[in-house]
Protein backbone atom coordinates (compact mmCIF):
# COMPACT_ATOMS: atom_id res chain seq x y z
CA UNK A 1 0.00 0.00 0.00
CA UNK A 2 1.38 3.33 -0.82
CA UNK A 3 1.90 5.19 2.44
CA UNK A 4 0.96 8.59 2.64
CA UNK A 5 2.15 12.66 3.90
CA UNK A 6 1.35 13.17 7.21
CA UNK A 7 0.53 17.13 7.79
CA UNK A 8 -0.19 17.42 11.75
CA UNK A 9 -1.52 19.80 13.95
CA UNK A 10 -0.55 19.39 17.03
CA UNK A 11 -2.31 20.68 20.71
CA UNK A 12 -0.20 21.00 23.25
CA UNK A 13 3.87 20.67 23.95
CA UNK A 14 4.34 20.10 27.06
CA UNK A 15 6.43 17.05 28.16
CA UNK A 16 4.47 14.80 25.46
CA UNK A 17 4.25 16.94 22.97
CA UNK A 18 7.82 17.93 22.91
CA UNK A 19 8.86 14.30 23.38
CA UNK A 20 7.09 13.98 20.11
CA UNK A 21 9.07 16.77 18.29
CA UNK A 22 11.85 15.40 19.14
CA UNK A 23 11.62 11.79 18.26
CA UNK A 24 9.68 12.66 15.07
CA UNK A 25 12.41 14.72 14.10
CA UNK A 26 15.22 12.24 14.69
CA UNK A 27 12.64 9.53 12.59
CA UNK A 28 13.60 8.15 9.34
CA UNK A 29 11.59 6.87 6.68
CA UNK A 30 8.87 8.83 8.08
CA UNK A 31 6.88 11.33 5.39
CA UNK A 32 5.10 13.34 8.77
CA UNK A 33 5.73 16.68 9.61
CA UNK A 34 4.28 19.23 12.37
CA UNK A 35 2.86 22.11 10.94
CA UNK A 36 0.95 24.18 13.33
CA UNK A 37 1.39 23.61 17.37
CA UNK A 38 -1.84 25.04 19.62
CA UNK A 39 -0.38 25.79 23.13
CA UNK A 40 -2.10 28.22 25.96
CA UNK A 41 0.72 30.13 27.52
CA UNK A 42 1.63 33.29 25.31
CA UNK A 43 4.22 34.15 27.68
CA UNK A 44 6.46 30.70 28.29
CA UNK A 45 9.85 30.29 26.58
CA UNK A 46 9.44 27.46 23.97
CA UNK A 47 12.12 25.60 22.65
CA UNK A 48 11.53 26.07 19.30
CA UNK A 49 10.61 28.66 16.31
CA UNK A 50 7.65 31.29 18.20
CA UNK A 51 6.17 30.43 13.73
CA UNK A 52 4.92 27.22 15.19
CA UNK A 53 2.72 28.01 17.67
CA UNK A 54 -0.67 29.54 17.61
CA UNK A 55 -2.94 30.45 20.77
CA UNK A 56 -6.11 29.87 18.87
CA UNK A 57 -7.31 26.40 18.26
CA UNK A 58 -9.48 27.00 15.32
CA UNK A 59 -6.42 28.06 13.56
CA UNK A 60 -5.87 24.28 13.37
CA UNK A 61 -9.31 22.82 13.48
CA UNK A 62 -10.15 24.85 10.48
CA UNK A 63 -6.44 24.74 8.86
CA UNK A 64 -7.56 22.78 5.68
CA UNK A 65 -4.07 21.27 4.63
CA UNK A 66 -3.76 19.37 8.13
CA UNK A 67 -4.60 15.99 7.90
CA UNK A 68 -3.96 14.47 11.65
CA UNK A 69 -4.55 16.29 14.85
CA UNK A 70 -2.32 15.29 17.60
CA UNK A 71 -4.37 15.90 21.07
CA UNK A 72 -1.77 15.96 23.50
CA UNK A 73 -2.97 18.91 26.07
CA UNK A 74 -3.57 18.10 29.55
CA UNK A 75 -7.26 18.99 30.53
CA UNK A 76 -9.52 16.27 29.38
CA UNK A 77 -12.68 18.39 28.53
CA UNK A 78 -10.60 20.91 26.24
CA UNK A 79 -9.15 17.81 25.08
CA UNK A 80 -12.85 16.29 24.12
CA UNK A 81 -13.89 19.18 22.66
CA UNK A 82 -10.93 19.62 20.20
CA UNK A 83 -10.93 15.70 19.69
CA UNK A 84 -14.52 16.01 18.91
CA UNK A 85 -14.49 18.56 16.89
CA UNK A 86 -11.64 17.25 14.50
CA UNK A 87 -13.30 14.12 14.06
CA UNK A 88 -16.64 15.39 13.28
CA UNK A 89 -14.46 17.57 10.36
CA UNK A 90 -13.54 14.39 9.15
CA UNK A 91 -9.95 14.26 10.28
CA UNK A 92 -8.64 11.31 12.09
CA UNK A 93 -7.19 12.05 15.35
CA UNK A 94 -4.04 10.42 17.52
CA UNK A 95 -4.08 11.36 21.46
CA UNK A 96 -2.43 10.04 24.67
CA UNK A 97 -5.28 11.43 27.45
CA UNK A 98 -6.26 7.96 29.01
CA UNK A 99 -8.87 10.48 30.99
CA UNK A 100 -10.62 11.84 28.21
CA UNK A 101 -10.92 8.41 26.66
CA UNK A 102 -11.80 6.51 29.69
CA UNK A 103 -14.60 9.32 30.22
CA UNK A 104 -15.99 9.40 27.01
CA UNK A 105 -15.47 6.32 24.81
CA UNK A 106 -19.00 5.89 24.03
CA UNK A 107 -19.30 8.89 22.53
CA UNK A 108 -15.81 8.65 20.81
CA UNK A 109 -16.43 5.72 19.57
CA UNK A 110 -19.76 6.21 17.62
CA UNK A 111 -17.72 9.49 16.35
CA UNK A 112 -15.06 6.82 14.70
CA UNK A 113 -18.03 4.88 12.69
CA UNK A 114 -20.48 8.06 12.08
CA UNK A 115 -16.92 10.06 10.50
CA UNK A 116 -15.24 7.20 9.20
CA UNK A 117 -12.02 8.60 11.03
CA UNK A 118 -9.45 7.02 13.24
CA UNK A 119 -8.59 7.63 17.06
CA UNK A 120 -5.66 5.96 17.89
CA UNK A 121 -4.34 6.00 21.35
CA UNK A 122 -1.42 3.89 21.68
CA UNK A 123 0.55 6.25 24.19
CA UNK A 124 -2.50 6.77 26.59
CA UNK A 125 -1.55 3.33 28.49
CA UNK A 126 1.77 1.67 29.23
CA UNK A 127 3.86 4.45 27.84
CA UNK A 128 6.31 3.32 25.13
CA UNK A 129 4.51 -0.24 25.84
CA UNK A 130 2.99 -1.17 22.27
CA UNK A 131 0.10 -3.00 24.13
CA UNK A 132 -2.95 -1.62 22.93
CA UNK A 133 -2.50 -2.96 19.23
CA UNK A 134 -0.85 -5.91 20.48
CA UNK A 135 -4.26 -6.74 22.26
CA UNK A 136 -6.16 -5.64 18.94
CA UNK A 137 -4.52 -6.91 16.56
CA UNK A 138 -1.81 -9.79 17.86
CA UNK A 139 -4.49 -11.19 20.08
CA UNK A 140 -7.73 -10.84 17.74
CA UNK A 141 -8.78 -14.52 17.97
CA UNK A 142 -6.91 -15.39 21.23
CA UNK A 143 -9.00 -16.57 24.37
CA UNK A 144 -7.62 -13.87 26.98
CA UNK A 145 -8.24 -14.77 30.32
CA UNK A 146 -6.11 -11.88 31.91
CA UNK A 147 -4.94 -8.44 31.65
CA UNK A 148 -3.13 -6.90 34.68
CA UNK A 149 0.26 -5.12 35.67
CA UNK A 150 1.83 -1.90 36.25
CA UNK A 151 0.48 1.09 34.64
CA UNK A 152 1.65 4.19 36.30
CA UNK A 153 4.99 5.27 35.92
CA UNK A 154 4.94 8.03 39.00
CA UNK A 155 3.38 5.56 41.41
CA UNK A 156 6.04 2.78 40.61
CA UNK A 157 8.93 5.22 40.87
CA UNK A 158 7.68 6.33 44.60
CA UNK A 159 7.25 3.02 45.59
CA UNK A 160 10.61 1.81 44.11
CA UNK A 161 12.38 4.90 45.42
CA UNK A 162 10.56 4.30 48.77
CA UNK A 163 11.47 1.10 48.99
CA UNK A 164 15.36 0.91 47.25
CA UNK A 165 16.73 4.72 48.52
CA UNK A 166 14.66 5.07 51.58
CA UNK A 167 13.09 8.39 50.22
CA UNK A 168 10.56 10.49 51.84
CA UNK A 169 7.14 9.80 49.77
CA UNK A 170 6.59 13.72 49.30
CA UNK A 171 10.05 14.37 48.27
CA UNK A 172 10.12 11.38 45.58
CA UNK A 173 6.67 12.49 44.17
CA UNK A 174 8.25 15.90 43.66
CA UNK A 175 10.79 14.22 41.56
CA UNK A 176 8.18 12.22 39.69
CA UNK A 177 7.14 16.02 38.90
CA UNK A 178 10.04 17.25 37.79
CA UNK A 179 10.81 14.59 35.25
CA UNK A 180 7.67 14.51 33.40
CA UNK A 181 5.93 10.87 34.62
CA UNK A 182 3.43 12.61 36.98
CA UNK A 183 -0.37 14.23 35.59
CA UNK A 184 -0.69 18.20 36.51
CA UNK A 185 -2.95 16.88 39.52
CA UNK A 186 -1.08 13.98 40.76
CA UNK A 187 -3.58 12.78 42.51
CA UNK A 188 -4.93 11.23 39.45
CA UNK A 189 -1.66 9.05 39.90
CA UNK A 190 -1.21 8.53 43.20
CA UNK A 191 -5.03 7.46 44.14
CA UNK A 192 -5.57 5.14 41.14
CA UNK A 193 -7.08 7.17 38.75
CA UNK A 194 -4.83 7.14 36.05
CA UNK A 195 -4.15 3.35 36.93
CA UNK A 196 -7.94 3.09 36.15
CA UNK A 197 -8.69 4.63 33.31
CA UNK A 198 -5.65 2.78 31.79
CA UNK A 199 -7.58 -0.26 33.04
CA UNK A 200 -10.65 0.65 31.44
CA UNK A 201 -9.57 1.47 28.13
CA UNK A 202 -7.26 -2.30 28.00
CA UNK A 203 -10.38 -3.91 29.13
CA UNK A 204 -11.78 -2.57 26.04
CA UNK A 205 -9.02 -3.97 23.70
CA UNK A 206 -8.62 -7.57 25.49
CA UNK A 207 -12.05 -8.34 25.89
CA UNK A 208 -14.60 -5.61 24.48
CA UNK A 209 -16.16 -4.85 27.35
CA UNK A 210 -17.21 -1.00 27.74
CA UNK A 211 -17.17 0.16 31.49
CA UNK A 212 -17.47 3.45 32.83
CA UNK A 213 -14.49 4.72 35.12
CA UNK A 214 -17.69 5.24 38.08
CA UNK A 215 -17.85 1.33 37.64
CA UNK A 216 -14.19 0.13 38.77
CA UNK A 217 -12.53 0.86 41.65
CA UNK A 218 -9.37 2.63 42.49
CA UNK A 219 -7.15 3.22 45.85
CA UNK A 220 -3.76 3.84 45.31
CA UNK A 221 -0.82 4.81 47.05
CA UNK A 222 -1.80 8.20 48.54
CA UNK A 223 -1.49 7.32 52.13
CA UNK A 224 1.19 4.79 52.09
CA UNK A 225 3.89 5.22 54.49
CA UNK A 226 7.57 3.50 55.33
CA UNK A 227 5.95 1.22 57.57
CA UNK A 228 3.90 -0.68 54.46
CA UNK A 229 6.95 -0.58 52.70
CA UNK A 230 8.88 -2.16 55.83
CA UNK A 231 5.61 -4.50 56.00
CA UNK A 232 6.59 -5.92 52.67
CA UNK A 233 10.22 -5.90 52.49
CA UNK A 234 10.34 -7.81 56.02
CA UNK A 235 8.41 -10.76 54.21
CA UNK A 236 9.78 -10.75 50.85
CA UNK A 237 7.49 -8.57 49.17
CA UNK A 238 7.36 -5.87 47.21
CA UNK A 239 4.11 -3.19 46.64
CA UNK A 240 3.09 -2.79 43.05
CA UNK A 241 -0.10 -0.17 41.90
CA UNK A 242 -1.47 -2.73 39.46
CA UNK A 243 -4.56 -2.73 37.11
CA UNK A 244 -6.48 -6.19 37.25
CA UNK A 245 -8.73 -6.74 34.44
CA UNK A 246 -9.40 -10.90 34.64
CA UNK A 247 -12.57 -13.57 33.20
CA UNK A 248 -13.65 -15.84 36.59
CA UNK A 249 -15.98 -18.26 34.79
CA UNK A 250 -18.50 -15.80 32.12
CA UNK A 251 -17.97 -12.65 34.53
CA UNK A 252 -14.98 -10.17 34.67
CA UNK A 253 -13.09 -8.64 38.30
CA UNK A 254 -11.41 -5.38 37.12
CA UNK A 255 -10.20 -2.88 39.65
CA UNK A 256 -6.96 -0.85 40.50
CA UNK A 257 -5.41 -1.48 43.87
CA UNK A 258 -1.83 -1.84 45.49
CA UNK A 259 -1.13 -5.84 45.71
CA UNK A 260 2.17 -7.29 47.60
CA UNK A 261 4.19 -8.92 44.78
CA UNK A 262 6.92 -11.51 45.81
CA UNK A 263 10.19 -12.67 43.91
CA UNK A 264 8.05 -15.41 41.88
CA UNK A 265 6.43 -12.74 39.93
CA UNK A 266 7.87 -10.98 36.65
CA UNK A 267 6.60 -7.15 38.33
CA UNK A 268 8.40 -7.54 41.63
CA UNK A 269 11.49 -6.46 39.73
CA UNK A 270 9.96 -3.81 37.22
CA UNK A 271 11.16 -0.74 39.55
CA UNK A 272 11.20 3.42 38.64
CA UNK A 273 9.14 4.30 35.93
CA UNK A 274 8.72 1.05 33.99
CA UNK A 275 5.43 -0.50 33.28
CA UNK A 276 4.73 -4.09 32.67
CA UNK A 277 1.74 -5.49 31.26
CA UNK A 278 1.23 -9.25 31.65
CA UNK A 279 -1.46 -11.36 29.16
CA UNK A 280 -2.81 -14.69 29.73
CA UNK A 281 -4.63 -16.57 26.99
CA UNK A 282 -5.79 -19.97 26.71
CA UNK A 283 -3.38 -20.86 24.53
CA UNK A 284 -0.33 -17.94 24.33
CA UNK A 285 -0.68 -18.81 28.12
CA UNK A 286 1.45 -15.59 30.14
CA UNK A 287 3.57 -12.77 28.15
CA UNK A 288 5.02 -9.90 30.24
CA UNK A 289 5.59 -6.57 27.93
CA UNK A 290 7.96 -4.08 29.99
CA UNK A 291 9.20 -1.22 29.01
CA UNK A 292 9.05 2.85 30.17
CA UNK A 293 5.50 4.16 30.99
CA UNK A 294 5.88 7.60 31.47
CA UNK A 295 8.42 10.42 30.69
CA UNK A 296 9.08 12.50 27.25
CA UNK A 297 10.51 10.19 24.64
CA UNK A 298 9.06 6.94 25.56
CA UNK A 299 5.52 8.34 25.34
CA UNK A 300 6.47 10.79 22.09
CA UNK A 301 7.92 7.16 20.39
CA UNK A 302 3.95 5.66 21.12
CA UNK A 303 2.43 8.76 19.75
CA UNK A 304 4.87 8.63 16.67
CA UNK A 305 4.02 4.92 16.08
CA UNK A 306 0.20 5.95 16.08
CA UNK A 307 1.06 8.86 13.49
CA UNK A 308 3.32 5.77 11.21
CA UNK A 309 0.24 3.46 11.28
CA UNK A 310 -1.88 6.54 10.03
CA UNK A 311 0.10 6.77 6.99
CA UNK A 312 -1.04 2.99 6.11
CA UNK A 313 -4.73 4.20 7.37
CA UNK A 314 -4.77 2.17 10.01
CA UNK A 315 -7.86 1.89 12.83
CA UNK A 316 -8.57 -0.05 15.39
CA UNK A 317 -10.79 -2.58 14.47
CA UNK A 318 -12.50 -3.05 17.77
CA UNK A 319 -13.02 -7.12 17.13
CA UNK A 320 -14.22 -7.86 20.21
CA UNK A 321 -16.31 -4.86 21.09
CA UNK A 322 -17.82 -5.39 18.06
CA UNK A 323 -18.48 -8.96 19.51
CA UNK A 324 -20.06 -8.04 22.09
CA UNK A 325 -22.45 -5.36 20.47
CA UNK A 326 -23.63 -7.77 18.21
CA UNK A 327 -26.68 -7.04 15.78
CA UNK A 328 -27.79 -4.46 18.29
CA UNK A 329 -25.16 -1.95 17.35
CA UNK A 330 -25.02 -0.44 20.84
CA UNK A 331 -22.49 -0.45 23.27
CA UNK A 332 -23.90 -2.60 26.12
CA UNK A 333 -23.37 -1.45 29.88
CA UNK A 334 -20.13 -3.57 30.58
CA UNK A 335 -21.19 -3.42 33.91
CA UNK A 336 -23.32 -5.89 34.13
CA UNK A 337 -20.58 -8.14 32.83
CA UNK A 338 -17.92 -7.35 35.77
CA UNK A 339 -18.61 -9.41 39.10
CA UNK A 340 -18.87 -7.07 42.59
CA UNK A 341 -19.70 -9.98 44.65
CA UNK A 342 -16.35 -11.68 46.09
CA UNK A 343 -13.91 -11.68 48.63
CA UNK A 344 -10.88 -10.14 48.61
CA UNK A 345 -7.72 -10.53 51.09
CA UNK A 346 -6.08 -7.08 52.25
CA UNK A 347 -3.82 -5.68 53.95
CA UNK A 348 -5.45 -2.00 55.58
CA UNK A 349 -3.69 -0.02 57.39
CA UNK A 350 -5.47 3.03 59.53
CA UNK A 351 -5.31 4.99 61.96
CA UNK A 352 -8.73 5.02 63.46
CA UNK A 353 -10.81 1.32 63.57
CA UNK A 354 -14.15 3.21 62.35
CA UNK A 355 -12.61 3.87 59.39
CA UNK A 356 -12.94 -0.06 58.60
CA UNK A 357 -16.98 0.17 59.60
CA UNK A 358 -18.21 0.83 55.88
CA UNK A 359 -16.57 -2.26 55.08
CA UNK A 360 -18.17 -5.91 54.94
CA UNK A 361 -15.03 -7.73 56.83
CA UNK A 362 -15.87 -11.30 56.60
CA UNK A 363 -12.98 -12.29 58.58
CA UNK A 364 -9.58 -11.11 60.14
CA UNK A 365 -6.50 -13.07 59.78
CA UNK A 366 -4.18 -10.79 61.64
CA UNK A 367 -4.81 -7.60 63.76
CA UNK A 368 -1.87 -5.59 65.01
CA UNK A 369 -2.21 -2.29 67.20
CA UNK A 370 0.91 0.17 68.20
CA UNK A 371 0.89 3.43 68.87
CA UNK A 372 2.31 4.17 65.64
CA UNK A 373 0.76 2.16 63.03
CA UNK A 374 -2.59 -0.29 63.30
CA UNK A 375 -3.15 -2.66 60.34
CA UNK A 376 -5.48 -6.07 59.81
CA UNK A 377 -5.34 -8.35 57.07
CA UNK A 378 -8.94 -9.38 56.42
CA UNK A 379 -10.56 -10.93 53.80
CA UNK A 380 -13.39 -7.84 52.77
CA UNK A 381 -16.72 -8.52 50.44
CA UNK A 382 -15.19 -6.28 47.40
CA UNK A 383 -18.49 -4.67 46.90
CA UNK A 384 -18.00 -2.90 49.92
CA UNK A 385 -14.37 -0.96 49.13
CA UNK A 386 -16.84 1.10 46.70
CA UNK A 387 -18.10 2.60 50.15
CA UNK A 388 -15.00 3.75 50.78
CA UNK A 389 -14.13 5.39 47.30
CA UNK A 390 -12.62 8.37 46.58
CA UNK A 391 -12.97 10.26 50.06
CA UNK A 392 -9.86 12.15 49.82
CA UNK A 393 -10.09 12.42 53.90
CA UNK A 394 -9.91 8.21 54.51
CA UNK A 395 -6.51 7.97 55.63
CA UNK A 396 -6.72 3.96 54.69
CA UNK A 397 -3.61 2.36 52.76
CA UNK A 398 -5.04 -0.48 51.19
CA UNK A 399 -3.21 -3.54 49.33
CA UNK A 400 -4.21 -6.66 48.26
CA UNK A 401 -2.89 -9.89 48.88
N1 LIG B 1 1.21 10.12 34.79
C1 LIG B 1 1.34 8.97 33.97
C2 LIG B 1 2.19 7.94 34.68
C3 LIG B 1 1.95 9.35 32.65
O1 LIG B 1 2.85 8.29 35.67
O2 LIG B 1 2.19 6.78 34.29
C4 LIG B 1 1.92 8.28 31.62
O3 LIG B 1 0.63 7.93 31.25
Amino acid sequence: MEKKDITIGLFGFGCVGQGLYDVLNHSQGLRANIERICVKDKNKPRSIAAGFFTYDKEDILTHKDLNVIVELIDNADEAFAIVKQAMNNGVSVVTANKKMLAENFRELYDLQIKNSVALIYEGSAGGSIPIIRNLEEYYDNELLSSVRGILNGTCNYILTRMELENKDYSDVLKDAQVNGFAESDPWLDVAGFDTKFKTLLLTIHAFGIVLNPEDIFNTGIQNITYDDILYAKQRGLRIKMLAVSYKVGDKFRVYAIPHFVDKSSELFNVNYEYNAVEVEGAYSCKQTFVGKGAGSHPTGSAVLSDISALTYDYKYGYKKLKKQIGISGKIEEGKSLIEYDFPIKLYIRYQDREQLNELEIISVEEEYKSSGTNYIIATVNFKSLFNIYDKRGNKLFICAI
